[in-house]
């Protein structure tokens, strides 16, 4: 159908062209720039659409693509403008010529330079236009189901079932590239610094993670299941003790959990391991991986992450979760209220936050704060509105006749109040006052996860204990084989919710990205934990016997972590969920539309696998 090899000498003589003019300094293509025309031309096309510029001009060229639009122009000609991932270029046909919108043509033509007033700025190749054309159609297509622009709003559920052309506009296409070069960057870093990437097997048993779990049936063992991996985490485990020293994996985790804007069901992970390591070497790992992943992204490298320890980011930002974009610190009044007289202030915690211009909010504002603070948990919120000018400050609360003279002052002092700013206080039980101002110092002061600056955060000794479950036995924060924190394993009987473990997390713009720990790798802590969690010897055997035997050949201590590819590209693509850095994501609900999964399987395969039908998924 096609010349191939009249298209394959034009690919050949563009690269070589713009090459020689790139060396003889006239041209204004970079170097770069000719790499990419070469590496993606074809011998179906010489040069890509979003590419064609002034220096190609009197060039034939060929190039392939989607009719974004068609416009007639006078009775003969029509503008079609032809879009490839790289962008759309102008071209100038028969109007004879039966293209639609979304037809595939390849188009041979002239590059020509747009007469004068006609150029378009808004386009990287307004400057030019493709004359002379030849137009082979390559494939018709049905009107679409909705404008491939960026602009236009579809739902979801349309979107999704149309994913296929979905992924045509400008905005999905930058943000699969980006994901793309992110994780090539991630791989770069860590085979830099001596990992090994292993695959991990997606027919698993059980991990514990805490999530629920996909069951996959087995055909040859009829009523036993495959479950699929939360993480890789044992298999990874045992590729430290198998002396693999540095593993990574680019791995794909299935949980069977309640979906959100940053949650799916199938996620993929940045996992690693490495023995003969402390905390800070894994942090170090980490580090060097999602800033240069950052910096791929954004073209800038961000400064060293910061660690925090997770008391400290409770204490001062309310949430293990910390968004370093902006300040609104929550700033202790203990000695503030030391002593008071204010009944509502005598408890063991009092904190504040100041919210710079919020003494605008009107009085039912401020009553939904109060509510809110209530229904998370609080027994009150205190609000004193700043105000005044050069005669003095004074405060506008229904508290503030009950406030001493000193109270007051030490208030504005403390918390630097200013006139126009509000001032919310919480007293209570030290963590519900944090949660609670915490709460709001984000809903007040907070911005999109994913609008820049970009603030990476490390939080580092986690609590070994999350409270308790309804029969009373710990639960861990993060998984059974944390080791605790070196100074605090007496305590792991005295007072286990006070043990810290050595557990750390990666936050990003107040989301979270990652979670690690360094493992126990020694029996008589492993028993220790079990024990505190109320793990039965045996049932520490049945669910995790195979990793305990291993640890008998000789487990090197050692230590991991693992963070969300899914979320690091979606927070740098400024999109606020991650189904739009996923190719193909399930909806809220978790299903399918383009492929209709999950789907009900008939009699016959069901009987093989050794199930039966049970009711009819509502
Ligand atoms: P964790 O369970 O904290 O740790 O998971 C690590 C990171 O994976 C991402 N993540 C998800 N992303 C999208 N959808 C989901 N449903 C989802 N669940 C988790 C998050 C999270 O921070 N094995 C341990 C790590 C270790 O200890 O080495 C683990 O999986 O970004």
């Amino acid at each position: 159908m096609h010349d191939r090899s009249s298209a394959a000498e034009m690919a050949g003589s563009g690269a070589q062209t713009g090459a020689h003019e790139g060396t003889s300094g006239g041209a204004e293509v970079t170097g770069s720039d000719d790499q990419a025309v070469a590496i993606l031309a074809t011998s179906m096309r010489t040069v890509m659409c979003g590419q064609v510029d002034l220096h190609h001009v009197e060039r034939r060229v060929q190039l392939c693509g989607w009719v974004a639009r068609r416009r007639e122009h006078g009775e003969h000609l029509a503008f079609v403008d032809l879009r490839d991932h790289t962008g759309i270029v102008q071209c100038v046909i028969d109007g004879s010529v039966d293209v639609r919108s979304e037809y595939v043509l390849q188009v041979t033509g002239k590059v020509r330079r747009r007469p004068e007033g006609m150029e378009n700025p808004s386009l990287a190749t307004g400057d030019v236009e493709i004359g002379e054309c030849e137009v082979v159609v390559l494939a018709r297509a049905e009107p679409p189901p909705f404008p491939v622009e960026d602009r236009v709003d579809v739902d979801e559920v349309v979107r999704l079932r149309n994913r296929y052309v979905d992924l045509r506009r400008p905005r999905m296409q930058r943000n699969l590239r980006l994901r793309s070069a992110m994780v090539a960057a991630i791989r770069r870093a860590m085979e830099r610094q001596g990992f090994c990437e292993v695959e991990t097997p997606l027919l698993w048993s059980a991990t514990p993670e805490g999530a629920r779990e996909f069951a996959v049936p087995s055909r040859l063992q009829p009523g036993a299941f495959y479950a699929l991996p939360q993480s890789p985490q044992l298999a990874k485990q045992l590729l430290m003790v198998a002396g693999v020293d540095r593993y990574f994996q680019v791995a794909r985790c299935l949980r069977d959990e309640d979906l959100r804007a940053d949650r799916q069901f199938e996620f993929t992970q940045l996992d690693m391991e490495a023995s003969f390591v402390t905390q800070d070497d894994v942090l170090r790992f980490i580090s060097e991986a999602v800033l240069d992943a950052a910096e791929v992204a954004t073209g800038e490298r961000p400064p060293p992450i910061p660690t925090l320890t997770w008391s400290e980011s409770l204490d001062r930002f309310g949430t293990d979760k910390p968004d370093l974009r902006f300040d609104m610190e929550l700033v202790d009044l203990g000695t503030v209220f030391a002593n008071t007289e204010v009944r509502a202030f005598s408890a063991p915690t009092v904190k504040a936050i100041r919210v710079p211009e919020g003494a605008e909010l009107g009085r039912n504002r401020l009553d939904g704060l109060v509510q809110t603070a209530k229904d998370l948990g609080a027994k009150g919120l205190a609000w004193f509105r700043v105000t005044g000018g050069a005669e003095g400050v004074s405060l506008d609360s229904p508290l503030d006749r009950f406030l001493s003279p000193l109270e007051r002052q030490r208030l504005l002092e403390v918390t630097g109040g200013e006139p126009g700013d509000l001032l919310l206080v919480v007293a209570d039980e030290h963590r519900t006052v944090c949660t609670v101002l915490g709460h709001f110092r984000l809903a007040l002061g907070g911005k999109p996860v994913g609008e820049p600056p970009f603030h990476f955060a490390w939080v580092v000794e986690f609590p070994m204990f999350d409270g308790t479950d309804p029969q009373g036995n710990l639960v861990a924060a993060h998984h059974p084989f944390t080791m605790p924190h070196v100074d605090d394993r007496e305590l792991l009987v005295s007072d286990p919710l006070a043990v810290r473990s050595q557990a750390y997390d990666l936050v990003l713009n107040g989301w979270e990205l990652g979670s690690g720990s360094v493992r126990i790798h020694r029996d008589d802590i492993q028993r220790e934990v079990f024990a505190a969690l109320g793990i039965e010897e045996e049932e520490g055997r049945k669910r995790f016997g195979f990793l305990l035997d291993a640890f008998r050949h000789g487990a090197p201590p050692h230590a991991g972590f693992a963070f969300g590819i899914d979320r690091l590209v979606a927070i740098f693509a400024g999109e606020e969920s991650i189904r739009e850095v996923i190719a193909f994501p399930k909806t809220q609900s978790g299903t399918d539309p383009l492929t209709g999964a999950p789907s009900v399987l008939n009699d016959k395969v069901l009987a093989e696998l050794g199930l039966r039908r049970a009711a009819a998924p509502g």
